[in-house]
């Protein structure tokens, strides 16, 4: 039975509340403009750049983009439900919630109540009959389960008899009804009464994050069926929006990760070899709930399920939905026939360590799947194998990244770039883009640091639109120039048209500091005066329309891009003028050391690249 929160009960919260008294009781805030400021709770900073709208009722952190409302700021801060969040909006500001809420009755609370209780008497009482049954203790020491793990994790054992559970209940003053609704008791078929559904099991109780036992997990102890049981879904025990192991998670908050696995003996196995940070979805396949709750808790979740052909299915379906809560999930992989309680058992903490230091990422790992579907070795394959690969990288968001995975493909496939690049980008793939003009770039304008040299040269087009884009906002508002400019520089710009472009702008706004935006018309007069313009390039910027949820967001991608490109792109000349100067049969002395500065430059190249990855 779902908890409704009532539409107008979210109304009076959002009237009733202002977000910057909420904010302040967290963050120490001070008045900019119509805004409030501080340092961001929820990254590392020095300088403020936390920012709160009273008029908007909305926070937004230009560091670490988190922002929203004042229940999701709730949320966040007090790793909350949203329900839970208005539930303590409600508190903290004395809302009554009761006269908004008609699905939430003083009777089922009570109910609920009862049924929490039950299960933790029944908890006590598997933990009292673990102590005395060796057989069951015999078990879980083979496995290698120590006495403060056991504690710990609260195991237990229903022992291998009808009603022993159900004689002690009853004898507690539980009622029939509340004790089979809890699900730990059936009727006989004959009507004469009940029968307790676990018996001989190895109990794992299933705490949710507010320390409730909402249910059980039973292991058999021999061999039979089913191998694990578990409490059926209750109105306190929703299966698909809890995790096993979530209660000690909840601990501690803020992980730097968390690991997803398939079974309860799996976040035990790893909780005793020193990982106190796994979870398990409850014997169901993992739900977008599942998803939502995890990454209140971290932002990096590492799914770790066997490596048969389900597991693979299962991870893959598991990324998906971690994908869509915005997440990016890795995978740690193990090797055949091993789940992480046989793993880390059998090859201990390090090796376990090493797996998930060497985790991919989803997108690696969906093409180490593909890979292992096609023989590339023939070409026939190899070619399906390129499409397949190409599709995958069409979903993904950044360009910069579109464009390392083409790189790799083309690398271990040895198919051509551009050929990928059009399976990619469609047809429009043109590498011909934009040509660098030898006038430009040998003038007095070339960069000293840069290795850009005459060359003709060739942007990569997702390079150039993210050019193209920049200039479009510097052009439309004061604020995104003085953005931009804080990260580029005029020299940064390496497309011929765009370079001119951004001396224009960039002139523009030096020179006349009261303006809020800029003329096209102006632009457009002053390029005259420029030589061999490919007015192009020029229509395409002016005709450019930008649309873009989060609008710095987009401002700091395009800024990205742009630096990774120019990265790049001085790579590939660096790489060149060694490789020129290395087929050199006589070098001089001159050469040797301009080799070996060449050389320096291009790792300190490689080193900044990796920096944006
Ligand atoms: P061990 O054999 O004890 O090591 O368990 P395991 O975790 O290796 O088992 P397995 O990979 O088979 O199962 C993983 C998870 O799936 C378990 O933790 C259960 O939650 C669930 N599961 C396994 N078998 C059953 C079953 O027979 N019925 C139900 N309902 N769930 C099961
Ligand atoms: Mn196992």
């Amino acid at each position: 039975m779902a908890y409704k929160i009532n539409e107008e009960l979210i109304e009076k919260i959002k009237d009733t509340v202002n977000i910057v008294d909420l904010v302040s009781r967290y963050v120490n805030l001070k008045p900019a403009g119509s805004n409030y400021v501080g340092l961001c709770p929820f990254h590392q900073e020095k300088t403020p750049s936390f920012t709160v709208s009273e008029s908007k009722n909305l926070f937004h952190c230009f560091g670490c983009g988190e922002g929203g409302d004042l229940i999701s700021f709730v949320m966040k801060i007090e790793n909350l439900s949203f329900i839970e969040s208005i539930k303590l909006l409600a508190d903290m500001y004395n809302i009554p919630i009761e006269s908004y809420d008609n699905s939430y009755s003083q009777e089922t609370k009570k109910e609920k109540e009862r049924l929490y209780e039950i299960n933790r008497e029944a908890a006590l009482f598997y933990i009292y009959n673990l102590r005395r049954n060796p057989k069951a203790l015999k078990y879980l020491k083979e496995r290698n389960i120590g006495q403060d793990t056991m504690i710990k994790f609260g195991l237990g054992y229903a022992s291998n008899s009808w009603n022993e559970l159900y004689d002690y209940l009853k004898n507690k003053g539980y009622e029939d009804g509340d004790i089979e609704k809890v699900g730990l008791i059936s009727k006989r078929k004959d009507n004469t009464g009940y029968y307790d559904k676990f018996r001989n099991r190895i109990m794992f109780p299933i705490v949710d994050n507010k320390n409730r036992i909402i249910g059980f997990g039973g292991r058999i102890l021999d061999v039979g069926k089913p191998k694990y049981l578990n409490s059926p879904d209750t109105i306190i025990f929703e299966k698909g929006k809890n995790l096993y192991g979530i209660n000690l998670v909840h601990k501690m908050p803020n992980r730097e990760k968390i690991i997803l696995v398939e079974g309860y003996m799996d976040v035990i196995s790893l909780f005793a070899y020193g990982i106190n940070y796994s979870v398990a979805s409850l014997g169901t396949a993992f739900t977008q709930d599942q998803a939502k709750l995890l990454k209140r808790y971290s932002k990096n979740i590492y799914i770790c399920y066997d490596s048969d052909n389900a597991g693979i299915k299962a991870t893959l379906k598991a990324l998906d939905i971690l994908e869509r809560e915005d997440v990016e999930p890795k995978v740690i992989i193990l090797p055949k026939d091993f789940d992480p309680d046989d793993f880390i058992k059998e090859k201990g903490l390090d090796e376990f360590k090493k797996l998930e230091e060497n985790a991919l990422s989803s997108i690696d790992y969906r093409i180490y799947i593909l890979k292992k579907k096609y023989n590339l070795n023939k070409v026939e394959e190899k070619i399906r194998f390129t499409k397949e690969a190409a599709k995958l990288l069409r979903a993904l968001k950044s360009p910069i990244e579109k464009d390392v995975y083409i790189d790799k493909i083309s690398k271990e496939t040895n198919i051509a770039r551009e050929a990928i690049g059009k399976e990619v980008f469609g047809n429009s793939y043109k590498p011909n883009t934009t040509i660098y003009k030898d006038k430009y770039i040998s003038g007095k304008n070339r960069h000293n640091k840069s290795e850009i040299s005459p060359v003709k040269a060739v942007l990569e087009p997702a390079h150039l639109k993210a050019e193209k884009n920049l200039l479009k906002l510097m052009i439309q508002n004061i604020d995104y120039y003085k953005r931009i400019k804080n990260h580029l520089s005029r020299e940064d710009f390496l497309n011929y048209e765009c370079k001119i472009l951004v001396n224009i702008i960039y002139d523009e706004y030096e020179n006349n500091p009261y303006l809020k935006e800029l003329d096209i018309n102006l632009i457009l007069g002053k390029l005259k005066n420029e030589e061999n313009i490919d007015y192009e390039i020029i229509d395409e910027i002016t005709n450019i329309h930008i649309v873009a949820e989060d609008i710095y967001k987009f401002i700091e991608d395009s800024i990205n891009t742009v630096k990774y490109f120019k990265l790049k792109f001085e790579r590939k000349i660096v790489a060149n003028k060694i490789k020129e100067l290395d087929l050199k049969k006589q070098k001089n002395k001159g050469d040797v050391e301009e080799l070996k500065r060449l050389c320096l430059k291009l790792t300190e190249l490689d080193k900044e690249l990796k920096t944006h990855l």
